[in-house]
């Protein structure tokens, strides 16, 4: 069935070495020219749509549908609701880890959320089922919906995120607080948003008897088909999964969710493929957002603006049926080094659906916050916000005392603030205007991100006629995965980038780990780098075996991989390449496989972060409170990078996330229905090219031996990171207005 997917040939220039190289993107043409096939252009034979009908309340039950109408309406097949909906082989209440979310399937006639599935209509046309579900004329019990502080129901919870502790304590916080000489204490509201990636979630779902192929985007291939094994009771090498291409993710791909399931049910049921994709409005509900948070933090300094305590705090809302929490207060531990740091989390339960990961999940929210009070509590002391960073610089990892794998953040506060012209910066607000006289501020913010490493499968395929095939079940939801993983694998087997072919994105490939947590190059790039590895040392095994070789006697550790040949490492001009190896051989192919994983007592031994520093310049309408984001300078040091124009665009990427978290993005809920007001995304404001400044982000070279063998870290999300507070102390630095909740609008300037 793989066959069936197009790769491109690659089309690269050559360029000598492999990794290290800016090359574009292999999936840019078909994707600009419209010939990347995303989940929705599928149409096999036969094939029905799926409309799902959701809830218009927050909370309360569904007394009627009106199933006869829907039905009666032609080209409508079949309605399903929970009095008819085909049983499940697993429980859709108990979660299925390490994702684990309680996932809405008709269970039973409950509300729990605006847009949760009440029913699913099956029909000939999208017509057809679009208006079969209009016409099911849903009657509800309604309750009043929890939806805020003011009605939300607090609880205790051990864990946030995915399984992260909820509360960690280094140090005595109150001893730490009575020990400073002025605490700095402030209360910060960050709002729900959500992941809006441009392509809705969708799903083709054929069977053919007990195997199931399913076209949709997935950031998490193998988990999601050994969830939906356990779902439909087949075993997981049934399901297939095809995810070529992603219009986006934002971690919300790498969560099962209702609708796609029920589609997937539909399809059995029937017997035909049904098609199903969620309208823009419908995602907001049922496939996760960033919850909301309030957060407390409490910072102590001493004479000299050193940090004595340090305690964050954060209630964070969930749905009412399920756990998932963003980890903010978790963003305050890597830091900043504190003899006192308290972070701790409570719960909120609300009638919305349940969050999930969304672009660094926890840091992008509890840094945001972060980073605002230490520019307040900088300012407190007196001091410029750089200084009073690097005053509070962690030479290892605050509390547990770990050494860092590597952390070049002084250099990258060094060098972005050079490259920003930061110390010709005025300490009080409101001191800089430019030509038309509105208010210039400067702010800046450290960004910071884990190096989650995930378990990864490659097979690598030396050619005969001296080319390579690599596999992996990787997913490039647009970071331009396929281009970086190519080199990765094209220097493990001393080749051009375009002498290796790369095959992802469907699940039939060596397991490529998840796409998330910024850590999918690392993950799917060690495991194709070890395949590589392998399959060199199988060659090399042929050649130096054979007495014909020239190559014979020197053993696998005296050759090296280099321009298609093997050559011996105590003789550069004894060399042969892969064909004649292969040719002598008789051999078509030769295969490495690997298996990559991070080895536990590197995380043990170390702390594993990337690190960066934003500097922000905005503009404020003195008159109208309209704010300008007009330069961004990030600084990143993420280990290794395999290519800097795939890299430098996600640190743009990253911070362009962060003008949206500091200005512009939110979901605004209606306090009486529990709606949100702007699902769509005319309302629900993301930035334009118009919003965006040309940005800077600057490569800082680091060299981590630690980290894994690649010494890659991430670099997909730690550009939120520090953007937000940076832009939010800048507008404070123009204005002298301190707003403590996002995003940051006109009205709050006034
Ligand atoms: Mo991401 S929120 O790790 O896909």
């Amino acid at each position: 069935m793989s066959s069936e997917i197009a790769f491109p040939s690659p089309q690269h220039r050559r360029h000598g070495s492999s990794a290290g190289q800016p090359l574009t993107r292999r999936d840019g043409v078909l994707k600009v020219t419209g010939r990347a096939t995303y989940a929705a252009d599928n149409h096999p034979e036969g094939m029905l749509y799926a409309v799902t009908a959701v809830s218009s309340i927050a909370r309360g039950r569904v007394t009627a549908l009106d199933v006869e109408a829907a039905k009666a309406h032609p080209g409508v097949v079949e309605v399903l609701t929970p009095a008819n909906r085909p049983p499940l082989s697993h429980d859709p209440d108990d979660k299925i880890p390490p994702f684990g979310f309680r996932v809405e399937v008709l269970q039973d006639d409950t509300v729990r959320y605006v847009n949760q599935p009440i029913a699913l209509v099956i029909a000939e046309t999208l017509e057809a089922a679009t208006e079969g579900a209009a016409l099911l004329n849903p009657q509800y019990e309604v309750e009043s919906a929890r939806t805020g502080l003011e009605n939300g129901e607090r609880f205790d919870t051990p864990a946030v995120g995915v399984g992260a502790p909820s509360r960690t304590a280094y140090g005595d916080i109150d001893a730490g607080l009575a020990a400073a000489v002025r605490v700095t204490e402030a209360d910060y509201v960050t709002p729900p948003q959500y992941h809006n990636a441009m392509e809705p979630h969708a799903v083709v779902a054929q069977w053919d008897g007990d195997r199931v192929t399913l076209d949709m985007p997935n950031q998490a291939l193998a988990l999601s088909c050994a969830a939906y094994a356990a779902y439909f009771g087949i075993p997981a090498g049934n399901v297939l999964i095809r995810s070529p291409f992603l219009g986006g993710g934002f971690g919300s791909k790498a969560i099962l969710n209702g609708p796609q399931i029920l589609a997937i049910l539909a399809a059995r049921m029937l017997d035909r493929p049904v098609k199903l994709a969620l309208t823009r409005a419908q995602m907001y509900g049922p496939v996760g957002h960033r919850g909301q948070t309030w957060q407390k933090l409490r910072l102590g300094t001493d004479g000299e603006g050193r940090l004595t305590a340090l305690h964050h705090h954060v209630l964070a809302a969930t749905s009412s049926f399920d756990e998932f929490m963003e980890p903010a207060a978790n963003a305050s531990l890597p830091l900043y080094a504190s003899p006192a740091i308290l972070a701790e989390h409570d719960g909120l339960r609300l009638d919305t659906g349940t969050p999930g990961p969304m672009r660094a999940p926890g840091e992008a929210s509890g840094s945001a916050v972060l980073e605002v009070a230490m520019d307040e509590a900088a300012i407190a002391c007196g001091m410029d916000p750089l200084e009073f960073r690097l005053a509070n610089y962690a030479e290892t990892e605050p509390g547990t005392g770990k050494p860092f794998s590597s952390k070049s953040l002084r250099e990258c506060y060094a060098e972005g603030a050079k490259r920003f012209g930061w110390s010709g910066r005025p300490l009080e607000p409101r001191r800089m205007r430019d030509e038309n006289g509105f208010l210039v501020g400067w702010g800046m913010g450290t960004a910071v991100f884990h190096c989650p490493h995930f378990p990864a499968e490659a097979r690598a395929t030396l050619r005969a006629d001296g080319t390579a095939l690599v596999e992996t079940a990787g997913a490039d939801m647009g970071q331009g995965a396929w281009t970086a993983l190519a080199q990765i694998a094209a220097e493990a087997l001393g080749l051009d980038p375009d002498q290796v072919e790369l095959h992802s994105g469907i699940s039939s490939l060596p397991d490529g780990g998840i796409a998330g947590g910024s850590g999918h190059t690392a993950s799917a790039g060690l495991a194709l780098h070890n395949a590589g590895v392998d399959a060199i040392a199988r060659l090399a095994e042929l050649a130096t075996a054979d007495p014909a070789s020239p190559l014979f006697g020197a053993g696998n550790i005296g050759v090296e991989a280099r321009s298609g040949r093997l050559h011996r490492r105590d003789d550069e001009g004894r060399s042969e390449s892969y064909s004649e190896i292969l040719a002598r051989a008789g051999q078509a192919e030769v295969v490495g496989t690997a298996k990559a994983a991070r080895d536990p007592a590197v995380a043990e031994a170390h702390a594993l972060f990337s690190h960066g520093a934003v500097f922000a310049e905005v503009k404020v309408d003195p008159d109208l409170g309209q704010v300008r984001v007009t330069r961004l300078v990030g600084a990143f040091a993420a280990g290794r990078i395999i290519n800097p124009r795939l890299v430098r665009s996600q640190y743009f990427g990253g911070m362009i996330w962060g003008i949206s978290f500091a200005l512009q993005e939110e979901a605004v809920t209606d306090r009486r229905t529990g709606r949100i007001m702007n699902a769509d995304l005319a309302e629900y404001h993301v930035p334009v090219n118009a919003d965006v400044p040309s940005l800077d982000a600057i490569l800082i070279p680091e060299d981590d031996p630690y980290v894994n063998p690649l010494g890659v870290k991430g670099v997909g999300e730690i550009g939120i990171t520090g953007t937000v507070g940076a832009i939010a102390n800048a507008v404070w630095h123009a204005t002298g207005v301190r707003v403590r909740h996002f995003p940051i609008r006109l009205e709050d300037l006034l």
